[in-house]
């Protein structure tokens, strides 16, 4: 890995020839300039922004003008910038200025992102920008150059890929020059290292750039991972009760989905349930249906409808090689998948059946099926 304390000493030459010096806000950079200039820049580029700071801050060239203005003015001079919160963010930040440091800005992070729309790298901006205070930014250009350079595979938006990028930031930060240094690192990226074709042959940083070694400079920073989703597999189980708390079971076979455990009678369909129902105990059968179970496995979820027959006198009917009766008021210790065992208990001892969620620890919490709209994630369960 590069040197991160190198990063300036490489950058701030660069900057001396090929960065940006004259842009408004550069000019005369006092911390309100600045916090304006940053604020609409957070989601907007330069070219664009250009002409709205401009007019802003010739309308209200300074908090207090700012704090005195009304939503409707500041919002009509935003009006084609987009993203109004910032807006009226910046107003509402203003007025609590006014209100609370008589109209000066603070100059520490923390109270900085107390206010109204400043985050952690909007602060750190003004902060070297204004003040020329060792602060860190990270906005999207800055992420972009670090995750290349220092080859940050994880992707920026999660914990580990953000704290990894932050502590790069803090790190590469000089401690003279901030100001030029927190310049030229945007640039860079808006300019050099850029998100789609990177010009690599002009980037001072390139000749130890990680990114560009590996080849990955256009595939840097890693986008968002694709929500892995499971295909989901719907089965159909019968408890079916005899007088006394019996319970018929059969043995799975030893591959699959619990492998050599005892469970209940299963059907690919409700059809084929039904009609083995009727074929046993005739069409007075009546199996009523059960809330749905999910249980998610490693490569599947699995949805299990559960359906309860109360067989009585007809018992006999239903039993046939490779099935037992288990007794669930006094139940013995055999394998049972923890899903079969909490509908065997919901069903004896809770009345409706199953559906409560709990764990057993083991494999992980049950619950009772939703239906899945393409947003919804898979359960939390243990797999
Ligand atoms: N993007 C965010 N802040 C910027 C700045 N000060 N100059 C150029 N682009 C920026």
């Amino acid at each position: 890995m590069p040197d991160p304390r190198q990063l300036a000493r490489k950058l701030l030459p660069w900057y001396d020839r090929h960065g940006r010096h004259d842009l408004p806000w550069q000019q005369d950079p006092t911390p309100y300039r600045v916090w304006v200039s940053e604020v609409m820049l957070q989601q907007t580029r330069v070219e664009t922004v250009i002409p709205f700071f401009k007019r802003f801050v010739r309308r209200f060239p300074d908090v207090a003008a700012l704090a005195a203005a009304s939503e409707n003015e500041v919002l009509h001079l935003w009006s084609g910038l987009g993203y109004y919160s910032r807006g009226r963010n910046l107003l509402a930040a203003a007025r609590q200025v006014v209100a609370e440091r008589g109209g000066e800005l603070p100059d520490t992070p923390e109270a900085l992102r107390a206010l109204p729309g400043i985050g952690r790298s909007t602060a750190g901006a003004i902060l070297a920008l204004a003040h020329g205070r060792r602060a860190a930014i990270l906005d999207g250009n800055v992420r972009r150059v670090l995750a290349r350079y220092f080859l940050v595979r994880e992707w920026p938006g999660g914990s580990a890929g953000a704290a990894r990028l932050w502590q790069l930031a803090e790190i590469c930060t000089p401690a003279k020059r901030v100001a030029d240094y927190t310049q030229a690192i945007m640039d860079l990226g808006a300019t050099v290292c850029t998100a789609r074709e990177p010009d690599c042959e002009r980037c001072p940083l390139a000749p130890d750039c990680g990114a560009r070694r590996e080849g990955l400079a256009a595939l840097l920073p890693a986008r968002r991972p694709v929500a892995r989703r499971r295909p989901l597999r719907r089965i159909c189980m019968l408890l079916v009760l005899r007088d006394g708390g019996d319970v018929l079971l059969e043995r799975r076979a030893s591959r699959g989905i619990w492998g050599g455990l005892w469970s209940l009678p299963e059907f690919a369909d409700r059809e084929s349930l039904l009609a083995w129902c009727v074929a046993r105990l005739g069409r007075a059968a009546r199996p009523e249906r059960l809330p749905v179970l999910r249980r998610s496995f490693t490569h599947f979820d699995l949805d299990i409808e559960p359906w309860r027959l109360r067989a009585g006198a007809a018992a006999g009917r239903v039993e046939e090689a490779g099935r037992v009766w288990y007794n669930g008021h006094t139940p013995s210790s055999i394998g049972l998948p923890a899903p079969v065992r909490r509908l065997i208990e919901g069903c004896l001892h809770g009345g409706e059946g199953p559906g409560q969620e709990s764990s057993d620890g083991k494999d992980g919490p049950l619950r009772r099926a939703r239906p899945r709209s393409r947003r919804s994630r898979p359960p939390a369960v243990a797999r």
